[in-house]
């Protein structure tokens, strides 16, 4: 492919950026292209700005990057759009992950209340970003990496015209975890994984022909970071991913938290380090502070499924789509995260392989039903909704406790 690539980034003065210009240095395949980070802060995104283009100094092919505050100008003639948008900063995190400790709920900034309040804070912003891109951009690929991610990418396709897919690095982990608990190099291995962001499993591993689930299945107690127990695992005969220790452990996952900051606290700690360290002079190298965040969904998965859809790849990755009838059992609205072939004219989901059990497809229903109420909620600014929703949430056990976050969060409750 001949043609230069325009990638405009929403959220571009976003301080983990530079990995993004990172990961496409070191891409294969890559073509030549053009970044345009887009940014409110004039000063944090001239920083920003001015690393990735130390960075991308000497690329071949040409890596080149500009700046802009004015959001139309940078998305004008992108044919990608990295939505990364953090409304309210790491401050406003740091609430959704403490408020709901107060009702007796773990906080967190994709599930249960604090992913419900992070959702009505960020929804109406990229919503009216979407407007600039449908006018500057329409025929733009938008990669959402903003959370809550799903919630974010069903409003989207519900209220815009905007073409969007949903990206996250936890299925690439957690297939890279049962890979490395079988010794076996992930590449050689077929992994099936059905559900929803944050909320999904591996269903199904074979390798030359061969189906390993059993092999994964008894040894799955020594799978590194499993957020259940093992128990748990093999009744179901499916892997979850780690946000499900907040389904089935909100007592533990609370007490966990209890008398702790916020993870977004130490996140505000380093965005400073990591700005000040950009700010101190010619960087032509990821300083340390960078490499402590750990920005790996760039190289892992979003500079891969941009590429495999730039150069037209036909290769597979799980991704965030809307559900047509990949998982038969959910609304064909709901946002879902499904293994899918990608192609430059879009992501076609493979064939449900019928891996789940009942329950958990009941699970996956409770979820898409409660998040698309929600959004629903959101953008008619309707109480009933909210109520509904709220008291649809797994986290949420009781109508008065349900009244009680809504009276916190919602606005004029
Ligand atoms: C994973 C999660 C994302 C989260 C990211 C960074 O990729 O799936 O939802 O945004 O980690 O987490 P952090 O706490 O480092 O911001």
């Amino acid at each position: 492919m001949g043609e230069t690539i325009r990638l405009a980034v929403l959220g571009g003065s976003g301080v983990a950026t530079p990995e993004l210009i990172d990961a496409l240095l070191h891409a294969e395949g890559r073509p030549a292209m053009h970044v345009a980070l887009i940014g409110r802060t004039a000063e944090k995104l001239k920083a920003v700005g001015k690393v990735c283009s130390r960075l991308a100094a000497d690329a071949d092919p040409p890596l080149t990057i500009s700046t802009h505050t004015d959001t139309r100008e940078g998305l004008a003639g992108a044919q990608y759009v990295l939505n990364q948008i953090r409304v309210g900063g790491y401050r406003a995190r740091a609430f959704d992950e403490t408020f709901p400790r107060e009702f007796g709920i773990p906080g967190e900034e994709t599930f249960g209340p604090g992913g419900m309040n992070n959702a009505l804070r960020t929804v109406p912003v990229v919503l009216e970003l979407c407007r600039a891109v449908e006018e500057a951009a329409p025929d733009a690929l938008m990669l959402n990496l903003t959370n809550p991610s799903s919630f974010i990418q069903y409003a989207i396709s519900r209220y815009t015209d905007v073409n969007v897919v949903g990206i996250c690095d936890s299925p690439v982990w957690l297939m890279g975890a049962v890979a490395g608990l079988l010794g076996l190099p992930p590449e050689e291995l077929t992994i099936r994984y059905s559900g929803m962001h944050h909320f999904g499993w591996v269903t199904g591993v074979r390798w030359q022909g061969r189906d390993m689930m059993p092999d994964v299945l008894e040894k799955v107690a020594g799978l590194p970071g499993l957020p259940v127990e093992a128990e748990i695992v093999r009744a179901v005969g499916a892997i979850p991913t780690s946000y499900f220790k907040y389904y089935y452990h909100p007592d533990r996952m609370l007490a966990a938290q209890q008398g702790k900051p916020a993870r977004a606290e130490q996140l505000l700690e380093l965005e400073a380090r990591m700005l000040a360290d950009y700010q101190s002079g010619e960087l032509d190298h990821k300083p340390e502070s960078l490499e402590k965040r750990g920005a790996h969904w760039y190289r892992e998965i979003v500079v891969p499924v941009m590429l495999a859809h730039a150069n037209d790849s036909g290769k597979v990755f799980v991704v965030n789509v809307t559900n047509g009838t990949a998982l038969p059992f959910l609304p064909p609205q709901a946002i879902v995260e499904v293994p899918c072939v990608v192609r430059r004219d879009g992501f076609l989901p493979l064939a449900y392989d019928g891996g789940l059990t009942p329950d958990l497809e009941a699970m996956l229903l409770t979820n898409a039903t409660f998040e698309m109420l929600w959004v629903e909620a959101i953008v008619e600014k309707s109480y009933p909704k909210a109520l509904r929703a709220m008291m649809l949430n797994h986290l949420v056990s009781s109508y008065d406790q349900a009244k009680s976050i809504l009276a916190k969060i919602w606005p004029e409750a």
